[in-house]
Formats: structure tokens, sequence, C-alpha cells
């Protein structure tokens, strides 16, 4: 998004399929970079992955050249590489720029680029740069999403330069609906933000003092009404569940399948709201943004040489990574002949301090209802007084 007040020169990604290796992306991405032009100064915020880096040159040698300018500060409010990745380009192209970031970001960047230390000035938090008509405050704002994160607030037009802080992944910057806004920054905040929850929640009230006319994250399009996007954070990282079960399910010869379809109408009779998820198919940022206030996920497999489905062990380190606040978990599952389904499963959620329930194991095809109802029964019983 461009406006009076900010030149933006980031890149779009629409065919980029997966973030991390792991995230799917099914509007692609879009790093951001933002160009702010003082009377005396001008500053780069962020830059864009590495492979789109000669593009962010040419757009900003597309902007700038009507100023006569150069770039002075290239504002690293983040050393992941889709933001840091092009700053060897830029440093090279600008020989007297220089980088300012967090005091922990200057390690990073050392580790993971080549650049050289004396490219780097560091700012403490809350510090200032005055580029003459145009101040930038930087504020630390760690672990959204890394330890080193920190926002640039743009003090005379009150912008929030939040880098992943408030983003989405997708490349649409003309997003239109706020539904469509809200779905793509649920999704972000679910894979990438959930596990920071609390460090999520102190740096809203950190920034809640802040007069904000306008966020402009480093992925997606930027917020005009920001009072809406960070009300949605302030409700996501509240911790507060709701009576809805997650159910991310594997099967191999419908067995599983029966249990949890069985299991599912117990709870939806029960009025309790179910999410089914079919592990061979399914993008795991649907399940991780309904993983966001679910009471409880139940995981479901059928065993496989003994074991739980290589699937379900994948989930399970998802959910162990994601760390919802979810206040049940437990495992269902069919066997054949031996399983320790159960205790493999329990030894992957080690980071989520949910209570376990009893698993719920049948041999071969679930024919007697009971069981399973006894198990949404208990499930019901708990939800009660969650
Ligand atoms: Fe968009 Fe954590 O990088």
């Amino acid at each position: 998004m461009e406006n009076k007040n900010n030149l933006q020169v980031g890149v779009t990604d629409p065919d980029r399929e997966l973030f991390d290796e792991l995230i799917p992306l099914p509007e692609g991405t879009s790093y951001n970079s933002y160009l702010i032009i003082g009377e005396n100064k001008t500053a780069l915020i962020d830059t864009v992955d590495p492979k789109n880096g000669k593009e962010l040159l040419e757009n900003i040698e597309s902007k700038l050249g009507k100023f006569g300018r150069k770039i002075d500060y290239i504002i690293t409010n983040h050393a992941e590489q889709d933001h840091s990745g092009s700053i060897p380009l830029i440093l090279e192209n600008y020989p007297q720029s220089k980088i300012i970031c967090s005091t922990k970001c200057k390690d990073m960047l050392l580790d993971l680029l080549e650049i050289n230390e004396d490219r780097i000035k560091t700012v403490e938090d809350n510090e200032e740069l005055d580029l003459g008509n145009k101040t930038l405050r930087f504020i630390y704002t760690p672990w959204v999403h890394w330890p080193e994160t920190m926002s640039t607030y743009l003090i005379e037009d009150k912008i929030l330069f939040s880098c992943d802080f408030f983003g989405s992944h997708t490349s649409r910057n003309d997003i239109a609906s706020t539904s469509d806004v809200v779905l793509q920054a649920k999704r972000y905040y679910a894979q990438i933000m959930m596990p920071f929850g609390p460090a999520v929640k102190k740096n809203l009230n950190k920034l809640s003092d802040l007069d904000i006319e306008q966020i402009s994250p480093s992925h997606g399009p930027s917020y005009n009404d920001p009072k809406n996007i960070i009300n949605y954070y302030t409700q996501w990282s509240s911790g507060v569940t709701t009576n809805k079960v997650v159910i991310p399910y594997v099967t191999m010869h419908g067995s599983t399948e029966k249990i949890v379809n069985i299991l599912k109408e117990e709870l939806i009779t029960r009025g309790i709201k179910v999410k089914m998820f079919n592990m061979s198919k399914t993008d795991i940022g649907d399940l991780a943004a309904e993983l966001i206030d679910a009471n409880t996920v139940i995981l479901a497999t059928p065993t496989v040489l003994g074991g739980a489905h290589p699937l379900a062990g994948y989930t399970a380190f998802l959910l162990n990574a994601l760390r919802p606040k979810i206040k049940l978990i437990g495992v269902v599952g069919s066997y054949g002949w031996a399983s320790m389904l159960n205790e493999q499963i329990c030894k992957m959620i080690c980071n989520i301090p949910a209570e376990i329930l009893n698993p719920l194991l049948i041999k071969g095809i679930p024919k007697d209802r009971k069981l399973i109802a006894e198990f949404a029964e208990t499930i019901i019983d708990k939800h009660k007084v969650i």
C-alpha cells in the first residue's frame, strides 16, 4: 500500500508456495519495504527476500531518482532473511548507507549475512533518529517474531512499521474486504505468532500508548484502521478458548475415520463445535487458525508397525511447536494387534501444558458406539468446567 507518507518499494511473490518449507501460502506472500524521505536523510525500512533483491533495487531507483537522493539508513526491524536478505545488495549499491538495528539484531545479522560490522549502528529501545522533518522512533518488540525484533514508528505521520507483527501472507496488497484481511492475518498469527502469545500481549501493551493512524507490516496489506487488527490480536493472544474440539486425523483403511466421524456426531449433538482435518490433505494453515481458540485437540491415528502413523507424528510435532492454548488433548485410533501410539504421541507434545485424556484405542473397526459416546461424554464434562 502506498500513501502520501511512505513509499512502498517492496515486492510481491505470488508464486511462492511454502514459507520456511512448511507453511502453505495459498496467496503467495509479499515483502514490503518502505522509503522514508526526510529533508536531510533517507531511510529504507526493511529489505526483501534475497531472490527479489534486484527488483527491490529497481523499485528504489525508480522512486529515489525523482528526488536525487541516496539511501542513508537501512532500518532493519528483523534479522530473518525474508527481510534482511537483500541488505548486502543495498549496502553495495549505497556505499554511504548504514544499517540501523537493535543490539541483538546486530549479532544475528553478522551471523546470517556477509556484511561488515562497521556498517551497522545499533539503537536502544525508544531511541529516535531525525531524518529532517521525519523522525523515526525504534521500539523494541521482542519475539514478534524472533528475540531481536523491533518496530519503527514514524512520529510525524503516526505510522507503525511492524515487520512480521500484524503481517499476513498474501501477495494482494489491495485486499478489499475486512473478512479477507482477517482470514489471512489469522492464519499468519496462528503460524508465526501463536507460539509467542505472552510476548504478543506484552508488545500490544507496550504499543498501546502510541497514537497510530496506520500500521504497515512487512508482509501483506497496511491497515488504515489499526484498532481493528489490534483488537483481533488482543483476542487471539488472550488465551481464551471456546467450546470447540479440533480433530486432526489420519486414516489408512477407514477405521480411524469411522471413529472420528462417530465422535464428531456425539460431540455436535451435545453442542460442541467440531473441526476435522484429514492430515493427508489438509492445509496446515487452516488447522493452525482453528487451534487459536480451541478447548481441545483429539489426534486420531491408526497404528503402523506398532506405532503412530508418521503423519500423526508430524501433527504432534506441529502442535508442540505452535503451542496452542488448548486445555485438553487426547489420542484416539484403530489398531490391529499392538499399539504404542499413545505413549509415542504424548512424548511429542511436551510443550503443551494441557490435561491428557485417557486414550480411546479400538481394535479394528468401531462396532460399539458406546465407547466413543463415553469418550465424548468425558470431553463434554471437562468442557463444562474449563
Ligand atoms: Fe517475515 Fe520472521 O520473517
